[in-house]
């Protein structure tokens, strides 16, 4: 959200001008939902893109204006945008039934993948969003371990329901955000990533930790990235204490590796939630994990321990259409180098990005691991080398807490301008399908946005 205002913007001015189209129906909108929108990602101003369909890397807004697409469905769309097999497989199962309310084919083919890919998961269980997977996980663990409190980390983002708010964008200090109960939010203690002595001192003073959860790239899918060291520190200290680790692959899983992040550092956590490429473009969520505690979820098991089930229906869970989708994606993750072909990308397109911000002498870079871009604008002007920037030598709240938003704010808007569609990280998540020609749009791109922003006398 901009901090400085915008009217008298050239930049602003000529958004407005290239989407008129957007901006009529940003005023519907605005008469429909709060703040006009369905996502508070998706909130910029003076008024979000309306996109009238996408293919590939790119998409094309109802003005006829085309974006190279950094968004990637929040981060579902490794494959790009209708991937042939992916869209060939729902269109054939939309003949054959959307919703059966029974068990089907497709939903064993899908845990069966899952099964292959993920190396901690022996139980799987569909959910229809990455939200519900934590929140079903945590419930897990708690009843598993019967301990009522979870470790999270500062900024870190796991869905918004009630266990996840406090210390993500605010209430730092533990407290409940609005309209969450203070003994819920009581029960979550909050540790800052990368600072194995304030974790390892967490687990000493409390002994009623149900679990730890983490996003094992980094808050906000790597905009803060952890240290791989923090990462085994943990398995190793709550293993230590019998607390349970939880991964939260919702952005990481089948996107960093095949196997997600667990795979790529070769950690096993007890459970893991995922989502978005899963599902490969379409709802849908899943906890994956150790047997002895997904059964908490089974009838059998549960009566014959004489312990209590936990009760889970959900009316879109293992959905035919997700499920012909997500087995149509995760058959090509399994089978080519999609993983790989993303993260080449992202490395390219981060060291292009670096020359570009060397070249034209602005103090900012881009970061990253794996296929994830984060751009640092760099908000207190410390002098950085771009091409050998290190995001882990800076304190988070320096990457994280951007006061720069105005600039970001227009920064957005010059991309957009100039084709490109970035996220309001500012950055954005790469899919396999960006090749040389996107990364080359996206180069000249960030080269005129930069230009346009110093003649505006933002930077
Ligand atoms: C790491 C992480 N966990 C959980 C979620 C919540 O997933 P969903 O939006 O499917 O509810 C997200 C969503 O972006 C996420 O990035």
């Amino acid at each position: 959200m901009p901090d400085t205002p915008i009217t008298n913007s050239p930049i602003v001015s000529a958004y407005r001008a290239a989407t008129p189209g957007s901006a009529a129906r940003a005023e519907r909108a605005a008469r429909l939902f709060p703040s006009g929108i369905t996502h508070d990602s998706r909130y910029i101003e003076p008024y979000g893109l309306y996109i009238d369909r996408a293919s590939g890397p790119r998409k094309w807004d109802v003005d006829g204006n085309c974006y190279v697409d950094y968004f990637g469905g929040h981060g579902a769309l490794l494959l790009g945008h209708c991937h042939p097999e992916v869209t060939a497989a729902v269109q054939a199962q939309i003949e054959r039934g959307t919703h059966y309310g029974a068990c089907h084919e497709l939903e064993i083919a899908w845990a069966e993948l899952v099964m292959r890919l993920i190396p901690s998961a022996e139980r799987v269980r569909f959910t229809s969003s990455g939200t519900e997977a934590t929140l079903m996980a945590v419930r897990l663990a708690r009843a598993f371990s019967g301990k009522p409190k979870l470790i999270r980390f500062n900024h870190h983002f796991h869905g918004w329901h009630d266990h996840m708010t406090s210390g993500h964008a605010s209430h730092f200090d533990g407290t409940a955000t609005v309209g969450v109960l203070d003994a819920v939010a009581g029960n979550v203690l909050l540790c800052d990533q990368n600072d194995e002595a304030a974790l390892a001192r967490l687990l000493d003073q409390h002994d009623d930790i149900a679990a730890a959860i983490i996003e094992p790239t980094g808050a906000n899918g790597g905009k803060l990235p952890i240290d791989p060291k923090f990462l085994h520190a943990l398995r190793r200290l709550t293993a230590e204490q019998g607390v349970l680790l939880i991964f939260d692959e919702v952005v990481n899983g089948f996107r960093v590796s095949r196997g997600g992040a667990q795979a790529a550092y070769g950690i096993r956590p007890d459970l893991t939630t995922l989502a978005k490429i899963l599902a490969g473009g379409l709802p849908g969520g899943a906890v994956a994990g150790r047997k002895d505690i997904l059964d908490l979820l089974d009838f059998q098991v549960t009566k014959q321990a004489g312990a209590e089930k936990i009760a889970h229906p959900g009316t879109f869970n293992a959905n035919p259409l997700s499920a012909a989708a997500g087995v149509a994606a995760l058959t090509i993750v399994a089978e080519t180098d999609a993983c790989d072909r993303a993260n080449r990308f992202g490395e390219t397109l981060r060291r292009r990005l670096n020359e570009v911000f060397e070249e034209e002498s602005v103090a900012w870079a881009a970061y990253g691991t794996f296929s994830s871009l984060e751009i640092f604008t760099n908000s207190e002007r410390v002098a950085i080398e771009p091409t050998s920037f290190d995001p882990l030598q800076y304190p988070l709240t320096m990457l994280k807490g951007d006061r720069n938003a105005g600039l970001v704010h227009k920064m957005r808007l010059a991309m957009m301008l100039n084709g490109v569609d970035l996220s309001s990280h500012p950055g954005g998540v790469i899919s396999a399908t960006h090749g040389d020609a996107e990364l080359e749009d996206t180069v000249a791109a960030m080269r005129q946005t930069v230009r346009m922003l110093r003649q505006e006398g933002e930077i």
